[in-house]
């Protein structure tokens, strides 16, 4: 069997890039990174490949391209990852709100959804300025805005993980188990 399936045809659970997705600051990035290490897989961040992609940081995609290109060009930049090789893939907050993404996370990935409540994000985005979409905003209020249109989409994710209050290593080791018994599930 070839490794890598023809576009659009599922591939079996076991041979999957495993994606998080959720809101911005729930820890995808670290926990990811993390996650890749434990199960000995590469790892990819959606919102640094799009930097190298551009030449430019996120910030300054939105400040001078707007969030209309951005979405495009983080489209882009999954269609291609979840187009190679497995591994695991921290996509940014906002990716599932791509349809073509989506569908491509449906048919290649393990979705995982981690999910917090909104006050343990809001206190972790208040540690770092990098995200255009807060930016002169309310945390909690945008934050529950972007939770209200995205929560649907998190929620078909094969799994949902909670890491609210938790450490990361909790919720690497969270992940895990979940993972597990889905691969389990799947051989069933
Ligand atoms: C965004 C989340 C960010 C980044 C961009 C937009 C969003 O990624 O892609 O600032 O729309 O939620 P993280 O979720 O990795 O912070």
């Amino acid at each position: 069997m070839s490794p890598v399936a023809i576009d659009g045809e599922p591939i079996p659970v076991h041979r999957r890039t495993i994606a998080l997705v959720g809101l911005m600051g729930v820890g995808k990035s670290t926990v990811g990174r993390r996650l890749a290490k434990r199960l000995g897989l590469p790892f990819a961040d959606g919102d640094i490949e799009i930097e190298a992609a551009a030449g430019m940081t996120v910030s300054d995609i939105f400040a001078r391209l707007g969030e209309a290109e951005f979405r495009a060009g983080e489209a882009r930049v999954l269609k291609r990852l979840l187009g190679g090789p497995r591994m695991v893939l921290a996509t940014g907050g906002g990716a599932v709100l791509n349809e073509e993404t989506r569908a491509m996370l449906k048919t290649r990935a393990v979705t995982v959804w981690m999910r917090a409540d909104l006050k343990t994000v809001v206190a972790r985005v208040q540690r770092r300025d990098t995200r255009p979409l807060l930016r002169g905003r309310d945390p909690l209020e945008a934050l529950k805005a972007m939770a209200e249109v995205r929560y649907p989409f998190y929620a078909a994710a094969d799994l949902t993980v909670d890491v609210t209050g938790g450490a990361h290593a909790e919720a690497v080791d969270a992940i895990v188990r979940a993972l597990e018994s889905h691969w389990a599930g799947a051989e069933a």
